[in-house]
């Protein structure tokens, strides 16, 4: 039995989280999942919405699966996710992006990755009030963080068969920190001479993206940017519900998709889990379950390409545990 770390979350994350922990055990994967809870009922009850305990359970086992934790907005407690990346040194965050078949979007071939850098940037929550009428906050970029992260994007790119690497920055009005973005990836880029290297501004690739996404392939962007652009990216592919990512360092990863605990529709049986699942398929492949991996994944792609039982996000009326169920009769 692997121990692999479990932070249900909070929101939808609860709902997503036992459908996915049920397919996984109809599975045959070998997961002994050790429950950490996080988020602001623990905040509540144990005084930090991320707890030692949390940190120290993926320390030991190296490996989590986690469905999304709220924050509240301009006011409380500082992100539990962007600090458990930051306290976990969890630099990269992969977002890859891939048509599936069976889900209808407005475009064909979509086959991008967004690889985002996690730990620096304006989420280093560096910000004070400096009158009632003037905030600021402050942007890091360090040539470590930016190289260690084009270094990962490079690596990605080769051993995955992919041509380009398309370094994203708004250099042209952030001279300083933009500019050291870039210079690092130009770095970088010099290692790989195999690997097609480009530059692109953030606004200007927005706009190529709702255009022609099928242009792109990988993209490596600073904190900010990767996170806005992987919504937009997630959006080309089907939505939130679909979009998978994971946040990895040297010593541990964690598996946890795009989307955030989505209140609007927490407690309606209504999320659909699929995004948190193809993070646990990828997290199962990472410790070694590969045959468990394959099966779930057959049998989501084989729903998917049925189209009979989708949840609301896709254009169904299947509720989560109608999909969940599913799932579990495709793979038996
Ligand atoms: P969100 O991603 O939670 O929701 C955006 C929209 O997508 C909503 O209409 C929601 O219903 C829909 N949606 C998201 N996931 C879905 C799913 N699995 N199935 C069906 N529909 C889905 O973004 P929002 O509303 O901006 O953020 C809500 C909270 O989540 C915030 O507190 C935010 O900070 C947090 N958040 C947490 C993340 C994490 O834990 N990694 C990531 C992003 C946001």
């Amino acid at each position: 039995m692997k121990k692999v770390t479990l932070i249900p979350g909070d929101g939808i994350g609860p709902e997503i989280s036992e459908a996915v922990v049920s397919i996984i055990e109809k599975s045959g994967a070998k997961i002994d999942w050790d429950v950490q809870n996080a988020g602001s009922d623990v905040a509540q009850s144990e005084g930090d919405p991320l707890p030692k305990r949390v940190i120290e359970s993926i320390k030991r086992n190296k490996i989590a699966l986690k469905a999304p934790v709220t924050t509240p907005i301009g006011k409380g407690f500082r992100s539990v996710n962007v600090r458990l990346r930051k306290e976990l040194d969890l630099y990269a965050n992969l977002r890859p992006c891939k048509n599936i078949e069976g889900i209808k979007t407005p475009f064909q071939d979509v086959d991008l990755v967004v690889v985002r850098e996690n730990t620096e940037d304006l989420y280093a929550g560096i910000e004070r009030q400096i009158d009632e009428n003037t905030a600021e906050s402050i942007k890091i970029i360090t040539r470590k963080a930016s190289e260690r992260i084009a270094r990962f994007a490079f690596d990605f790119a080769l051993k995955n068969g992919r041509k380009t690497v398309h370094a994203v920055s708004k250099a042209n009005i952030c001279k300083l920190s933009d500019g050291l973005f870039l210079d690092a990836a130009r770095n970088v880029a010099n290692d790989f001479p195999n690997i097609e290297y480009k530059e692109i501004l953030v606004d200007n690739l927005c706009m190529q993206l709702v255009q022609n996404p099928s242009r792109f392939d990988v993209l490596v962007l600073p904190n900010l940017y990767g996170d806005i652009v992987s919504d937009l990216t997630a959006g080309l592919i089907g939505g939130l519900g679909v979009a998978q990512g994971a946040n990895i360092g040297d010593e541990c990863a964690v598996f946890e998709p795009v989307h955030g605990s989505a209140p609007d529709i927490k407690g309606q049986n209504k999320a659909n889990p699929s995004a948190l699942l193809i993070c646990a398929v990828n997290m199962l492949k990472y410790i070694g379950e590969t045959a468990p991996a394959a099966k779930i994944e057959q049998a989501l792609y084989d729903v998917f390409a049925k189209g009979r039982v989708l949840t609301c996000d896709l254009g169904g009326n299947a509720t989560t545990t109608e999909f969940r169920d599913e799932i579990i009769k495709t793979m038996s």
